[in-house]
């Protein structure tokens, strides 16, 4: 039987068609260390590493990474550049529903839309998992999609974009009732093969995280609309939302 769309997903295909949405991770870790004051030698957890797009460079820039996510593909990935790199970070394939490190960092990153994948009650449990593994003091940095302009209005939308792979087509989905919105990738490859994903998250309003990060022991302490630091406004891209363990 299949597992949950989180289990099967991320793997050779999400590249290909997520990859296009992707930011420029060098850049982005570059407007992460300035908007935050973590020195190098910092102990960073990299939660839902993903590739390790953000794990690497910041391992380069003298940071102590631990990447975690469910995904074999995804982290063989990041080793394998990692070792053509010369770069080394910690990789572990652990669950962020239940790993938990007590008091092991001084940072914890859940960048590109790597949070509410799962009912409420497990989306809190990751929260609680990371105010338990942060320092005291130690912030959190969460980076999502500002997808509530999109509950709000419903904006449903699609679009079709032109890939190095081919075409790519993307619609997302608005659902009230549940809070989720639902996105559908379908690429169809130069030589006519579709390969499609879909993803599927809980979007929580910037109250609702404020209340399941107090429940966690951490404080919101500031919120942007992007890495660089815009301010957040309804029409933000993103919402980056900075909290500490208190
Ligand atoms: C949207 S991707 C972002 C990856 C990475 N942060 C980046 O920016 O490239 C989300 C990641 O979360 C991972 N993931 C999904 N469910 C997970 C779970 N239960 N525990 C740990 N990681 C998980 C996926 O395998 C995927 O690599």
């Amino acid at each position: 039987m299949p597992g949950a769309w989180f289990e099967t997903i991320f793997d050779e295909r999400y590249p290909e068609l997520f990859g296009p949405l992707e930011g420029n991770a060098e850049r982005e870790v570059e407007e992460i260390l300035g908007l935050l004051a973590v020195p190098p030698g910092s102990a960073v957890e990299d939660l839902g590493c993903g590739r390790g797009r953000h794990s690497i460079p910041l391992a380069r820039r003298g940071y102590v990474v631990t990447g975690v996510d469910l995904s074999d593909k995804m982290l063989g990935i990041a080793r394998a550049r990692a070792l053509r790199e010369g770069v080394s970070v910690e990789w572990l394939r652990e669950d962020m529903r239940v790993f938990r490190r007590p008091g092991a960092f001084d940072l914890c990153l859940s960048l590109f839309t790597s949070f509410g994948f799962f009912n409420d009650r497990e989306n809190q449990r990751v929260l609680d998992n990371v105010g338990v593994s942060l320092k005291e003091g130690g912030i959190l940095l969460l980076d999502l999609r500002n997808a509530g302009k999109g509950l709000s209005r419903l904006e449903d939308w699609d679009q079709t974009i032109e890939v190095p792979s081919g075409t790519l087509w993307m619609s997302v989905r608005f659902n009230r009732r549940t809070m989720r919105a639902t996105a559908e990738h379908v690429l169809t490859r130069q030589d006519g093969i579709r390969i499609s994903s879909a993803f599927d998250v809980r979007v929580y309003s910037m109250d609702e995280l404020g209340m399941m990060l107090g429940k966690a022991g951490m404080r919101v302490k500031n919120f942007f609309g992007s890495l660089s630091g815009d301010p957040f406004t309804d029409e933000s891209g993103r919402m980056v939302i900075v909290s500490s363990k208190e």
